[in-house]
């Protein structure tokens, strides 16, 4: 069996990440499957594909389908106009050559099922797959807040073969916005255990931001996260800033803007003024973009998870509990599948600086508690998100799939 994956983005984000996860599953349980990948911007994404054996491409999105997206305006004033835009932006010469390119690609490549990574893909992949190939749809973030996505999705469900998500609570979502006629099986997603593991290497986290070692031991609190705004950095930043200091913490923030949507994300530059304003000092310190999350993540005595969204999935958060981190969580969406509060993590309620603010409180003040929650976390980390499921779970709709077009 032939898959061809069709990726938006070339960087290491989350959904990117989890693709890998899944082709790296894939290639260990199903060695017979050829594994190829187009990408619509070339990244770090094609060199890890290659590594796993998957030939991988980029096959460049012309600037306009680059940087239409409205997933910085989740639900905000400004879908409408966007919504109208990226319509345009859709239909534009460059768009319509980009989908005849894809479509060349597509056929020359002759692949048994198409599987779509973000939602430009998805709606390009039915457009430019070859006559009878099932595309399947793999969605990573909810659809109903996404004006213009949402309606094409829900325009174009028919024609897609099924849908993977990576929650449940995604699913819910995606049948909702595209009716009952499209198939949706939940998949969570899994992470490489061998790397997120609690020991390995650590990182000098304090060096990455430009910072000198504190003179006092202190508390590490870190949050990992790509600049999307609803991840919650601000929310995070005012929470440091509301610590009453009986305990030192340090806060970090890690990682840098990723994708080319625009609008949609936060510039450290911004943070930074932020965080100068909240008058938070050499307590917080900025990292950019870090390669070894895990290392990391291992020089963190708590991760940070502060979506002021619900979170579809939350890669960041099976990954910390796999280094056995203690973890606060932003309640809610599939976030709250995958944690069960007060045993493996804390939660919080999403946006409130003052909840997460108490929640970090009460892990500095308590190294007991970490210990346990990340232990706790570790273990449920084996058990849920040990990465050979995904082929499992995958290959029976692959096959259900290619066998009903055949
Ligand atoms: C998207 C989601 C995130 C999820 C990731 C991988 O980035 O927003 O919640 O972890 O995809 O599925």
């Amino acid at each position: 069996m032939k898959i061809v994956y069709l990726s938006v983005s070339g960087q290491l984000g989350g959904a990117e990440r989890a693709l890998l996860d899944f082709m790296a599953s894939l290639r260990a349980a199903q060695p017979r499957m050829t594994l190829e990948l187009v990408a619509g911007a070339d990244g770090a994404l094609l060199a890890e594909a290659r590594a796993l054996g998957v030939a991988a491409r980029a096959l460049a999105f012309p600037r306009v389908l680059a940087r239409l997206g409205d997933a910085g305006v989740r639900g905000g004033g400004k879908s409408r106009l966007l919504g109208t835009l990226g319509r345009a932006s859709l239909s534009t010469p460059a768009a319509a050559l980009y989908t005849r390119r894809l479509r060349e690609a597509l056929a020359a490549s002759a692949p048994d099922l198409v599987h779509t990574n973000g939602f430009k893909m998805h709606a390009l992949g039915l457009w430019a797959a070859p006559p009878g190939v099932p595309v399947l749809w793999h969605v990573h973030d909810y659809v109903s807040p996404r004006p213009l996505m949402a309606r094409l999705m829900r325009a174009q469900a028919r024609r897609c073969a099924a849908a993977v998500a990576n929650s449940s609570s995604v699913a819910d979502d995606l049948r909702a916005a595209c009716g009952p006629g499209l198939r949706v099986y939940p998949i969570h997603n899994a992470v490489d255990l061998v790397r997120f593991s609690p020991a390995g290497s650590v990182l000098d986290l304090d060096s990455r931001a430009g910072l000198a070692a504190p003179a006092h031991p202190v508390v590490r609190v870190g949050l990992v996260a790509t600049m999307a705004r609803w991840k919650g950095h601000e929310v995070f930043l005012r929470a440091l800033a509301r610590l009453d200091g009986d305990v030192p913490v340090r806060g970090y923030i890690v990682g840098d803007a990723l994708y080319q949507t625009a609008g949609s994300q936060h510039s450290v530059a911004e943070l930074r003024r932020t965080a100068q304003r909240l008058g938070l000092g050499e307590r917080v310190g900025f990292t950019g973009f870090v390669e070894d999350a895990a290392a990391a993540m291992r020089a963190l005595d708590v991760v940070v998870h502060a979506s002021t969204q619900p979170e579809p999935f939350g890669l960041v958060i099976a990954e910390a509990m796999a280094c056995g981190r203690a973890l606060v969580v932003s309640k809610g969406g599939g976030a709250a599948e995958i944690v069960t509060p007060g045993e493996d993590a804390l939660v919080h309620e999403p946006g409130s600086a003052a909840e997460l603010a108490a929640r970090i409180g009460e892990l500095a003040r308590d190294p007991a508690l970490r210990a346990a929650l990340g232990a706790r976390a570790a273990q449920s980390a084996r058990r849920r998100f040990a990465r050979d499921r995904l082929a499992r779970e995958l290959t029976p709709i692959y096959r259900m799939l290619t066998v009903k077009a055949a």
